[in-house]
């Protein structure tokens, strides 16, 4: 039960069970735009993102010989990391440690990021600076260019409009959701090979074209949600494994707009107004799937899915009829759906509607919802 219980959230939120590591710890704020972060303890990473009610800063000042900026806390269990968060700060502090390679400047107000700012730091890994007041023209075009040990930039829940540009090439995480981001640069992701994470949910986007993602090609994770498309964006990197949509209002879907996503497993389109007359029959018949969520949308009859999904789900939407040839085109020793969890609850559905031998179809579900 408990092992199950574990590898059901690994399927939900994808990520967790996705990047190898040796000792691995995940923290699943669901802040840092609700994807969880992966904290690699062998490199010294802090699996504490805030030291907030947890220990007491006056402490820290006591033992600590270290030099320590007034505004922040330096614990001597991570000696690179540096805490500034929720202090109410309008810049960033000067005189930050040469050695800093973990800083936290969350929950300020910060408005600007220049590179005077971090010119003595030479080995900054994670830059996190969620919910501040960072603006897009008070962005130092080179303030991140020479941080070349950066792998996460986090700005989430701020007000830039664009991508911040140049960004430095050896990046993996980049979570910019929630803000007002309306275009992107067509070289804004240039050179970003070693990139795995890309948030930009709750933004303004309308549309992306062809060469806005090209070079992306570690890419894992792409959170489009939230946006203003109306069509799924083309020439995704064919290394996306996890594409989130959800909370676009896509009124018509192309009959090819996964195509070419071989490694797609996880795909979010709940509350994006779907019709099933508008969606090719085809569409989601893409053979890597393993969780696809068509939640909260208009579907009136369940769509074709690859017989190797796992975990569909379709509620909150009007569907009146379950045809098992949405699961299973034949039902064979070899031939059934693998399908484990289906929620079909919030439908026009009951379980009278499920024909006499749908058992022998999905005959390894382990829950259904109707
Ligand atoms: C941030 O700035 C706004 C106005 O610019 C102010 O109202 C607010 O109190 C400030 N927040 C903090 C935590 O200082
Ligand atoms: C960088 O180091 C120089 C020389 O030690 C110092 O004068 C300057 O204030 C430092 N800059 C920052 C932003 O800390
Ligand atoms: C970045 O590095 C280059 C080459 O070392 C140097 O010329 C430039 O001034 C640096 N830029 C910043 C903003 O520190
Ligand atoms: C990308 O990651 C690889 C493997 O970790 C590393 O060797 C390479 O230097 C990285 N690329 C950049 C541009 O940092
Ligand atoms: C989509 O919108 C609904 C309703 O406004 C909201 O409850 C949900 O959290 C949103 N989901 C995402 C992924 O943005
Ligand atoms: C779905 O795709 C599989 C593999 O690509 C294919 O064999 C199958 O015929 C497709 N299903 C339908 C109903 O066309
Ligand atoms: C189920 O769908 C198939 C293909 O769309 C159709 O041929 C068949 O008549 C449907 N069966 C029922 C019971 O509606």
């Amino acid at each position: 039960m408990a092992v199950s219980m574990v590898l059901l959230h690994c399927a939900i939120l994808g990520l967790l069970c996705i990047f190898p590591s040796a000792s691995p710890t995940v923290v699943a704020y669901m802040e840092y735009g609700g994807i969880p972060l992966w904290i690699n303890r062998l490199l010294g990473e802090p699996s504490v993102l805030s030291l907030q009610n947890r220990i007491d800063p006056a402490w820290f000042r006591a033992n600590n010989p270290q030099p320590c900026p007034q505004q922040c806390d330096c614990p001597i269990q991570w000696t690179t990391a540096l805490y500034c968060d929720r202090r109410g700060l309008a810049d960033i502090p000067d005189s930050l440690p040469d050695k800093t390679q973990y800083l936290f400047l969350q929950h300020n107000n910060i408005s600007s990021l220049s590179s005077s700012n971090l010119a003595n730091i030479t080995g900054l890994r994670w830059l996190i600076l969620d919910h501040n007041q960072l603006e897009s023209d008070k962005l130092d075009q080179t303030a991140l260019q020479n941080q070349s040990q950066l792998c996460y930039f986090f700005a989430n829940y701020n007000h830039l409009s664009s991508v911040p540009r140049p960004l430095p090439a050896g990046l993996r995480q980049l979570r910019l959701a929630y803000n007002q981001i309306s275009s992107i640069s067509p070289k804004a992701f240039q050179n970003l090979q070693n990139l795995t994470v890309l948030l930009l949910q709750g933004n303004k986007l309308k549309t992306i074209t062809g060469g806005h993602f090209k070079g992306l090609f570690s890419l894992n994770l792409l959170d489009l949600s939230g946006n203003l498309f109306s069509s799924v964006p083309r020439h995704l990197p064919p290394s996306i494994q996890q594409l989130y949509l959800s909370n676009n209002s896509f009124t018509v879907m192309d009959k090819d707009s996964f195509v070419g996503l071989f490694n797609l497993k996880y795909l979010r389109l709940s509350h994006c107004g779907l019709q099933s007359r508008s969606v090719q029959p085809q569409l989601f018949n893409v053979s890597s799937l393993v969780e696809l969520d068509l939640s909260y949308n208009k579907f009136t009859t369940i769509p074709t899915v690859p017989s190797t999904l796992q975990y569909l789900y379709l509620e909150a939407n009007e569907i009146q009829e379950f045809n098992m040839t949405s699961f299973c085109r034949e039902v064979g020793p070899l031939s059934y759906s693998r399908m484990k969890i289906l929620r079909l609850d919030g439908n026009k559905l009951s379980y009278q509607h499920l024909p006499s031998d749908w058992v022998f179809c999905l005959r390894v579900l382990e829950r259904i919802y109707i």
